[in-house]
């Protein structure tokens, strides 16, 4: 494709053209300063490529999501999570006996140090479960030397995506006040997590499939999604080499923001709100329609789906499909699929292009699965994590990454004289 063109200040520029995989163009525009002394200016990024990248592509308009190439309602009809993170981590799906050996991998890596548990039982039973997921993930940092051998890097991965679970676990049972529930080795990835989630001494307690499954498709639908705020971090923080630890605990705390991964705690707590005001749906879409309210529709709106989030189809049938199985009744899922109905049909977010996302039906699911809202995010940044890792080590693998550092317009003073304060 020929180069593109800029007419600036009296003169003509020339720029590459990149094409990608899917016809997607990318003006290069590394030489502008150089060439122009002038920046691209562009808060947000809304139309800034950070990177070239292999693993996941999104058509926001025709409501495409693949995970290196396989469309995600087939991922998420045929896979299992181990094999999704695998497939995203590696770029391949892996045979039969690649799959097992990468589980028995990652269950021989599920414990956490016991010093860690003291560093949990200090905070407060009120402490919220991100804010203990960060810091701990962080702090793997102090547990396990990290370098950039590639030995060093994929025996990292296989602790975090071990440790992980472990460590959302302990917080859910230490702000319950519960004995924490140690990894079982016999157990798969999803029933692990659960049995640590709910089982307790006095009793025994076996997942019911009905929750794997669940668990199993909620974590896949939230693996990737391409450059969204908190994947952006995670290759922001690690283009300075920091470690891979505190490079994911970045992520995790950009993805708390309501904003972002957020949402879905978000979202059930709008939900509530309308049913306690007696589901009185219109009030609250003329809210979110008012300027003068910051009230926004949780779960909906998506920077690049301007159609449907694939995901949000998928999620919206399964709640139906895993209420039913648990025999649960929530008038939540009423609710939003009322606020849904509504808005759609309004111009406001016609005009907008504003359709649920992901987490307008995930908290659905999860409640009917017993898992309180304000674990919502740590669910997210379980399923999020080998998509930031993949992302972590292709933006580390590529030898034309450089430390990223956006550039600004100033707006402030002009120079001026200091003045000591005694004669101010
Ligand atoms: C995730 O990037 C990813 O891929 C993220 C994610 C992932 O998998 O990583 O998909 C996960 O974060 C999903 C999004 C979860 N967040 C929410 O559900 C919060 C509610 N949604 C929004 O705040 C908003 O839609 C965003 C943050 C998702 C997108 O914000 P943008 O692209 O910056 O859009 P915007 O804020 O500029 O809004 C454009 C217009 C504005 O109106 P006007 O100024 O043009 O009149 O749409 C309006 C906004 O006021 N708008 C909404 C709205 N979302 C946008 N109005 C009411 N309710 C909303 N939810």
């Amino acid at each position: 494709m020929e180069n593109a063109k800029l007419s600036f200040n009296g003169r003509e520029y020339e720029f590459p053209v990149i094409v990608g995989t899917e016809e997607e163009i990318g003006i290069d525009m590394q030489s502008l300063r150089a060439k122009t002394k002038a920046i691209a200016f562009d808060p947000g990024y809304g139309n800034t490529g950070a990177c070239e990248s292999a693993i996941t592509y999104i058509d926001g308009d025709a409501g495409i999501l693949r995970y290196r190439g396989y469309p995600i309602e087939q991922i998420a009809a045929l896979a299992t999570f181990p094999e999704v993170a695998y497939l995203l981590i590696n770029g391949q799906l892996p045979v039969l006996e690649q799959l097992r050996e990468f589980e028995r991998e990652i269950r021989y890596h599920t414990l956490i140090h016991e010093d860690m548990k003291k560093a949990l039982d200090a905070y407060p039973s009120t402490a919220h479960p991100m804010a203990i997921l960060a810091a701990m993930v962080i702090s793997l940092a102090s547990y396990y030397h990290e370098d950039d051998s590639p030995e060093t890097i994929n025996l990292n991965i296989i602790r975090l995506l071990a440790k992980l679970p472990t460590i959302a676990a302990f917080s859910y049972k230490h702000s319950v006040g519960q004995p924490y529930v140690y990894p079982r080795n016999d157990l798969s990835y999803t029933q692990n997590f659960l049995n640590m989630m709910f089982c307790l001494p006095t009793m025994d307690y076996v997942v019911p499939d009905v929750l794997g499954r669940a668990l199993n498709l909620l974590l896949i639908l939230h693996a990737d999604h391409e450059q969204n705020c908190s994947t952006s971090t995670v290759r922001m923080v690690g283009s300075s080499r920091a470690g891979l630890f505190a490079s994911i605990g970045a992520g995790i705390c950009a993805l708390w923001g309501p904003l972002h991964g957020g949402a879905n705690q978000e979202v059930i707590e709008m939900l509530e709100m309308i049913r306690d005001d007696g589901g009185n749906y219109r009030k609250y879409v003329d809210m979110a329609k008012d300027k003068n309210s910051d009230f926004r529709l949780m779960g909906f709106g998506h920077r690049v789906y301007r159609n449907f989030d694939p995901r949000a189809q998928i999620l919206k049938k399964s709640a139906d499909e895993v209420l039913q199985a648990l025999g649960v009744n929530d008038p939540l899922l009423d609710i939003a699929k009322n606020l849904e109905e509504i808005a759609l049909r309004d111009e406001y977010f016609i005009e907008r292009k504003l359709y649920p996302n992901v987490d307008f039906y995930s908290g659905i699911i999860y409640r009917a699965m017993g898992i309180p809202t304000n674990m919502f995010t740590v669910m997210f940044a379980i399923g999020r994590l080998p998509g930031w890792i993949a992302q972590w080590k292709e933006m580390r693998a590529d030898k034309h990454t450089r430390i990223a550092r956006p550039r600004q317009i100033y707006t402030g003073e002009r120079e001026r004289q200091f003045v000591p304060i005694f004669q101010r």
